[in-house]
């Protein structure tokens, strides 16, 4: 716990996948034993984008949390809880807003992405311009020292270190300047062999009852030029393989699938039961967990409490910093 302070926030989506799983969590899981950690769930930013429709909004906060608990997330070491909970961060994005140049967020990569790809909603508002203040909120308000993201964050966090450069300019070195710590993702294929993704309708959820991620699994696109048992297949264009092999099985099987697969050997289906029963027991000790949890709802209530009030006290004491450093208080 001497490593110093980490914070990470997922919008809140609902049920999480494998990819989910293994990209993020199983990092936080690792995190939490050797820093001491914040995870929120950043339900404002949600609403930078879904503003029109955040009916699903505390569905999807509930399943999410207890995604996090089911994997092992630990109330006991990380401080877990909910963005909107603390106000502070609302105040801090309202500064940080008055010195930031609209240019820089108007430059930001993920931003023009976003607006020229996503046709369904209008996305030119104030709250999705300002994703990147926000964000930057809910990181120096704890004055955390990493931030774990994905490569698709990273130019969010430079942003962060620009904004709080700025900050500590003009009223006195007030935050620590955040760290990206890029989160390594390993490639997790949906069974449409796309990248697995709740919206394209391909992901194995860490709730998907054993028969459903058998079938899934079954279902998956293999080398789609295997288009007989008889002919020979190869592995590294193979999703199911370049996935759920390299995620589960050990030297010997996996060479004993390669070998098998280009020399038309095993059929598809002998190959993916082989890896099966790994993926569900993978999956076992999640859900008992989780099943655990859902006997006592109220107890994800009472957790994102606790943990906001935690996390409050914290924000609280950074934006009395924060004041007294610009003249406010
Ligand atoms: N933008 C992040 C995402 O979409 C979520 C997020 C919000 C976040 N605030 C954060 C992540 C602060 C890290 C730190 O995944
Ligand atoms: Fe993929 Fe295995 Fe089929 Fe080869 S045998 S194409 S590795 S599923």
């Amino acid at each position: 716990m001497t490593k110093g302070r980490v914070l990470s926030g997922m919008r809140p989506t609902g049920r999480l996948h494998l990819g989910h799983y293994r990209g993020v969590l199983t990092n936080w899981l690792k995190l939490q034993t050797e820093y001491e950690c914040f995870f929120f769930v950043a339900d404002w930013h949600a609403l930078t984008t879904d503003y029109e429709s955040p009916k699903g909004i505390r569905e999807n906060v509930r399943e999410m949390v207890l995604d996090w608990l089911s994997v092992g997330i630990d109330p006991a070491k990380t401080t877990i809880f909910r963005q909107s909970h603390v106000k502070e961060h609302a105040e801090l994005y309202v500064l940080l807003g008055m010195i930031t140049p609209l240019s820089w967020l108007e430059r930001n990569p993920t931003y023009k992405e976003q607006l020229a790809e996503i046709r369904d909603k209008d996305l030119h508002n104030l709250g999705f311009l300002g994703y990147p203040v926000l964000q930057t909120a809910d990181i120096i308000i704890y004055k955390a020292n990493k931030v774990p993201v994905g490569v698709d964050q990273a130019p969010h966090i430079e942003i962060s270190r620009e904004i709080t450069r700025r900050f500590n300019n003009f009223y006195g070195p007030v935050f620590p300047e955040p760290e990206t710590l890029l989160t390594q993702v390993p490639k997790i294929l949906g069974t449409d062999g796309r990248k697995m993704s709740k919206s394209y309708n391909n992901a194995i959820f860490l709730t998907d009852e054993p028969k459903a991620v058998e079938q899934k699994i079954l279902q998956m696109v293999t080398d789609t030029a295997r288009k007989r048992r008889t002919d020979p297949g190869n592995p590294d264009v193979c999703p199911f393989f370049i996935t759920y092999h390299n995620l589960y099985s050990g030297p010997d099987d996996i060479a004993w699938a390669r070998e098998g697969c280009t020399t038309a050997s095993i059929g598809c289906t002998e190959c993916k039961r082989s890896v099966i029963p790994k993926l569900l027991a993978d999956l076992e000790p999640i859900q008992a967990r989780r099943r655990e949890y859902e006997r006592a709802p109220e107890i994800v209530d009472a957790i994102l409490k606790d943990g906001s009030r935690r996390a409050h006290e914290v924000a609280n004491a950074t934006m009395h910093e924060v004041r007294r450093a610009i003249g406010l208080e």
